[in-house]
Parts: C-alpha cells; structure tokens; sequence
C-alpha cells in the first residue's frame, strides 16, 4: 500500500487546476444504463472510484470505453447481467447508484448490498422508500437487494433525511417510469444539478433540480449524449485550505465560485484575503496566521461534511478556540484521532470537536481511515515541522486526482512512497 512522506516547508503559492467532479461523475457514468445508445462524457477525473464504477459496468456487459485523458464513452445496449457483485460494492458504496437506471431501464436489479463505511452505517432504506413508492417489488436476500419491476410509476416521494444518492437514485428510475415523479425535501448539491443536466440532455424532462422538489415526467425512451462533468468543488476547496494553513496565496482554476459559497465565507473569516473571477478562486493569506472559525455541517447549501476535516486541520493551526459540529454523520471524526498525534489539541464532545490552535504541530507517523480524513491528515503534515508519514493513502486515491503532483507544483515536499 502506498505511502506519502511529508515535509513541512512554508507558505504554498501558484495556481491550481480543479479536476473534475467525482461526486458528479459516479452518477453521470451509472446513467449510461438508461439508454441503448452511447454516452460520451469529458472533463473525467482519474480516480480510484472512477475506474471502480468503469470495472462495475464493463462487469455487467456495458462497452465502455476512454478515448482520451478525462474521455469516457459507455453503451449499454448490450448488457449482459443486472447483478452488481459484492466484491465491487463492497469497494465503493456510490455503486448503489446502478440501481436505479437499471430497474427503470431493464426492469431487474441485484446490487449488493453496501456495507457500511469508516465514517457511518450508510443506510440505503430511504432509496428503497422511493423504489417502493414507484411500484419495485424488492427482496433483501444473502446480502443482495433484488429489485423488480415491469415499469415503474411515477409517485411523490418524500426523504424523511435530506440524501444526495439517494436523491439521485430516484432520478435516475423516475425519468423512464410512467406517469410523473415529485421528489420532496430532495437533495440540493450541485452534482444533483449535474445529473439533473446530463439526463435532460438525453432527453429526460426535469424541472426544479438544485431546489427541495424536482419534478420528473417520465417519457418511454432516453437518447445518447455528450456531457461535461462540473469541477469539484470539494478537491478545489481542499487546495483553499492548504493555501490558508501554510499562509500563502494559491490561485484555482477552472472552477465554479458559485459552489464554494460557505467554504469561502469560512475562510474569509478565518482572515484569508479571498478574490474570485468567472472561473476562478484566489486565496491569500498574506502570510499571517489563520483565526479559529466555527462551523456546522448541513446538507447544501450548508456548509458541506465533506470539507468538515479539511477545516479541522485549519483550526488546529489557527489563533483561538474553534467548534466543529458534525450532523451529517454519525462517525466522521476519525481524522481528530491522528491529527492528536501531530500535537493537535482536539477535545470531541459527543458530534462537536472542539479545537485549540497552536502555531506549530509536528511531523508524525498516521493512518488515513476514509478520504476526506486522508486530506485533513495532507493539510495538517504540509504545514507541520520535519516529517509525516500518511499509511494507506488509497483512500485519498479515491477521490483525489495526483494529489501530491498538484501540491508538489504550489511548493508542498510529498513523496508518494510505493509499497
Ligand atoms: C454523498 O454520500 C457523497 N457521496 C458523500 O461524499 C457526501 O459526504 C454525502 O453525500 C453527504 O453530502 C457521493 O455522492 C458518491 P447521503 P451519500 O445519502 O449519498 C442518511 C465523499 O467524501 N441516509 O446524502 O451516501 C445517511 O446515513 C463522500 O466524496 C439514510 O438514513 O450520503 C447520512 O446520515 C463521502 N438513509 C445522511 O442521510 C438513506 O437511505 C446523508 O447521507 C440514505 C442516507
């Protein structure tokens, strides 16, 4: 398993392009099951969970195919099984998102179940709800959810939580289904948004994606594509904070400023000197320390879990005493733990973590448990005194595209160690 050696070295500055959105690609790749025709994509990232789902679908006899850095193409008109096997699930819990194109477009589905995952159970109950709610016959048999149905119906479902995936699993069976769909207290991320534009592309009829209730008229068929794939926001806002927690200036590019709107106020608040443009975010810190901020998780467009640790390691850093609450699940602190062994003075009350900033950690030996952990854990060790060894970094593999090479060129020290 590879290994990251770490050396502290100074303030980081340049420019850094976004890659494209992973949490946004997943689902787009799973909708190629919709039509017997070809989906062709851009703007791709080169990530683990990419080529995870890739593997998921060439398995089930969908042509799939990459032309190019960042191309993908998939035609799914002569798919040979509607099983998604444990051993690819178990891997990568976005693989629940076959599901739902495949019952509305072939009428059958197995798909393993997901097991749960270092940051929480990860329950799918309210994306079965809605398949009910549709008309789906489901069975939960030796692991698998078996899922049937001649056509599915369109229905108005309501998610007691607020569930990207489970949001985007809807969508997907509700655009071929007979009849209309509304989906209420739906999910409001901008890769729903994305999902919600590359459907419509392929001939689906969606209002109100990006707001609470989406509206879907089915239709009888779907057509081929192109789509772009948005930046990730989640990756370009992990290079905002390393340029806050080194007290330099980094420019990203290639992004969308509209996305990142609670993550740049946070960082305002922290002291960063932030700029934007049409594509681009500008953080400057202007080599002073960062002040402590306070957050809280919520679904969009709160301030978003999946940049709760990256802000954890930034207050470990900062002046004052900072809170974090995390509400979206129930286990994602896993980072505090090894970010102690940097020298972090981090005190977790029940989901609040409550964080002392010092001016300096040092450099340890740590462990990345899930992705975004393994990012805190980056953040943390580039600004850290001497030497941080990061075990395990395929969880940062996952959904972060050469991550060392994109620090690397604003001035981090990150040695990928191959094991
Ligand atoms: C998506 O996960 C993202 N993954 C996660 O990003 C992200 O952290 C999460 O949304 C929240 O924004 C992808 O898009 C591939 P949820 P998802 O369903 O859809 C509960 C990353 O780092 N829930 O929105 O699995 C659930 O337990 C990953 O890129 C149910 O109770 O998350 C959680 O408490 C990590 N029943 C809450 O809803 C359900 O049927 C939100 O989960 C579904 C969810």
């Amino acid at each position: 398993m590879d290994k990251f050696l770490i050396e502290g070295n100074g303030p980081l500055s340049g420019e850094v392009e976004a890659s494209g959105a992973k949490n946004a690609a997943l689902p787009i790749l799973c909708a190629s099951l919709l039509i017997d025709d070809e989906l062709r994509l851009s703007n791709v990232p080169a990530l683990h969970d990419v080529i995870t789902t890739k593997k998921l679908l060439a398995q089930m006899g969908v042509a799939v195919s990459s032309p190019g850095p960042g191309l993908f193409a998939a035609n799914a008109s002569g798919i040979t099984t509607c099983v998604a096997p444990y051993e690819l699930v178990k891997t990568m819990r976005a693989s629940i998102l076959v599901l739902g194109p495949l019952l509305a477009k072939r009428g059958h589905a197995e798909v393993s179940l997901p097991g749960g995952c270092a940051i929480g159970a990860r329950p799918v109950d309210l994306h079965l709800m809605g398949l009910k709610a549709m008309g789906a016959e489901i069975s939960l048999e030796g692991g698998f959810i078996n899922a049937r149905a001649s056509r599915l119906k369109g229905a108005r479902i309501y998610f007691d939580t607020v569930t990207v995936t489970g949001t985007e699993n809807l969508l997907m069976a509700a655009v071929l289904a007979d009849g209309e769909t509304v989906l209420e207290n739906a999910a409001r991320e901008p890769e729903i948004v994305d999902l919600a534009n590359c459907l419509t592309a392929m001939g689906a009829k969606i209002s109100g994606a990006g707001t609470g209730t989406i509206v879907i008229q089915g239709v009888r068929d779907l057509h081929g594509a192109d789509h772009r794939v948005i930046p990730d926001r989640i990756e370009g806002g992990t290079f905002l904070v390393a340029a806050a927690i080194t007290r330099g200036k980094v420019r990203l590019t290639r992004t969308d400023p509209n996305a990142l709107d609670p993550v740049l106020v946070k960082l305002q608040q922290a002291g960063a000197k932030v700029s934007t443009g049409e594509d681009w975010i500008e953080v400057d810190m202007q080599g002073r320390r960062p002040t402590s901020v306070n957050l809280h998780t919520m679904a969009h467009p709160g301030f978003p879990t999946d940049m709760q640790a990256q802000f954890m390691a930034l207050d470990c850093y900062a002046e004052g005493v900072g809170t974090i609450r995390e509400t979206i699940f129930e286990n994602r602190f896993m980072h505090a733990q090894e970010l102690l062994r940097l020298g972090a003075d981090i005190r977790i009350e029940g989901n609040t973590a409550i964080v002392t900033g010092r001016e300096k950690l040092k450099g340890a030996p740590v462990m990345a448990t899930d992705l975004r952990a393994s990012a805190a854990l980056v953040l943390a060790a580039i600004a850290a005194e001497g030497t941080t060894k990061i075990d395990r970094v395929y969880h940062i593999d996952r959904g972060y595209e050469h991550i060392e090479t994109k620090l690397g060129a604003l001035g981090a020290r990150i040695e990928r160690v191959r094991q």
